[in-house]
């Protein structure tokens, strides 16, 4: 490969994407980013939350996904998790895209339901998930979830996905990903049932395709609307990568036009895992690529495959986006080292992330505001207290 060829390939990464009606400044997205500093009762959106999702977009990416929302309080995932299920949404939405939008970036709302994956440290009695059963590492419980149950959940997402397109969002991402409701749905070791959302994989996918279908009725055809999902479970016993793509498919087919690419749960092994520890750049980058690629090559041409997890280098997702496994490109931890990342790099500093994906940006979200106690300057920048 040439110089020169390498770096027009590096700078396709910063020319604008277009896809239908959607354009983008660059091929660079803010992962969803969970940061820790909603209000802990209420769920609201605070100004620390909204300064630090523009703080990426005022960095260069050309789309920000919010921090996931949950769409009911039986859905809550998270202690001060945003919550998008009630009246004040679609102001809070308002309120984040035109901090998004002020620095030329879009903004997607990204909306979830925990499902079974609860903790007494936030959820309020038992939940509901496919089956009833117990998720790895909870000691929550919850109930096998009716027919009643399913139209009601899917019903509270189509509403707040409708409170994100109020609000000014440029799309939703539907959270299908990391062992919340939608994994437990595809997953066999989670859901047990035997009427047609369980067994075979087409079965298990059925509550996704429902999903899609009914937040794209909701929204009409010109919001986006993505779906992050792990591809590959990475359990014993789990859907492996095969069925992941299928769910993928089913998705597009059923009024997706992105699908985000990722890996597993924080309760699979590490290999698996999202948020894969000790990426190191050049060597052990984009380990979910596979998923990419299969997916890139079964979908229909106009589907966009966002690919997600361990990207830390230039030349690694220029090779990606030339070689054509993906469309756009997540990075999630790397922002919360570096804010202005893709700034930096359009303006020929081409270091990799300076993120060294030890993790210990989620053990602050956990504990209050997401910071990274590694690379980063607590006291630098601009945010707002909470
Ligand atoms: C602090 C933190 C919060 C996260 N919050 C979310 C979230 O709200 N929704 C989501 O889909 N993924 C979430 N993730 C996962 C990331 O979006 C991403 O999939 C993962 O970290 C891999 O990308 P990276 O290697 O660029 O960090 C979070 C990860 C971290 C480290």
């Amino acid at each position: 490969m040439s110089a020169t060829s390498e770096r027009e390939k590096i700078q396709r990464l910063f020319k604008s994407f277009q896809h239908g009606k959607f354009s983008a400044r660059n091929r660079f997205v803010r992962a969803a980013a969970w940061l820790g500093c909603c209000d802990g009762e209420s769920g609201a959106l605070t100004p620390s939350a909204v300064s630090r999702a523009a703080e990426a977009a005022a960095g260069g990416a050309g789309t920000v996904v919010s921090e996931f929302a949950y769409v009911s309080r039986e859905g809550r995932a998270a202690t001060r998790q945003w919550g998008l299920d009630g009246e004040r949404g679609a102001e809070e939405v308002r309120r984040l895209a035109q901090a998004v939008h002020a620095h030329g970036s879009r903004l997607i709302v990204q909306i979830c339901h925990a499902g079974g994956l609860l903790s007494s440290a936030f959820a309020e009695g038992a939940g509901v998930s496919p089956s009833g059963v117990t998720m790895p590492g909870c000691d929550t419980g919850s109930r096998a979830m009716t027919r009643d149950d399913i139209e009601r959940v899917l019903g509270e997402f189509a509403a707040a996905a409708l409170r994100a397109k109020e609000g000014g969002a440029d799309g939703v991402e539907i959270h299908g990903a990391h062992g919340f409701l939608v994994t437990q749905f595809l997953s066999p070791l989670f859901n047990k049932r035997t009427d047609e959302y369980g067994g075979s994989a087409e079965n298990r996918a059925r509550f996704l395709r429902e999903l899609c279908a009914g937040v794209r009725a909701a929204v009409g055809g010109d919001f986006r609307l993505w779906v992050k999902l792990s591809v590959n479970e990475g359990m014993d016993g789990g859907y492996g990568p095969d069925d992941g793509t299928l769910a993928a498919l089913a998705a597009l087919a059923s009024g997706a036009d992105a699908v985000e690419v990722s890996s597993g749960a924080d309760y699979t092994p590490a290999a698996h895992r999202p948020s894969v520890v000790g990426v190191s750049a050049g060597e052990s980058e984009a380990p979910f690529a596979p998923y990419a690629r299969m997916i890139r090559e079964r979908a229909p041409e106009d589907a966009v495959v966002i690919l997600t997890g361990g990207l830390r280098s230039l030349p690694v997702i220029a090779g990606l986006l030339d070689e054509g496994a993906a469309d756009m490109f997540g990075l999630c931890r790397p922002f919360i080292a570096e804010p202005d990342l893709v700034n930096r790099w359009a303006e020929d500093d081409a270091r990799p992330s300076a993120c060294v994906s030890c993790n210990a940006c989620l053990k602050t979200a956990a504990r209050g505001p997401v910071s990274c106690p590694v690379m980063r300057d607590r006291e630098e920048g601009e945010w707002a207290p909470l």
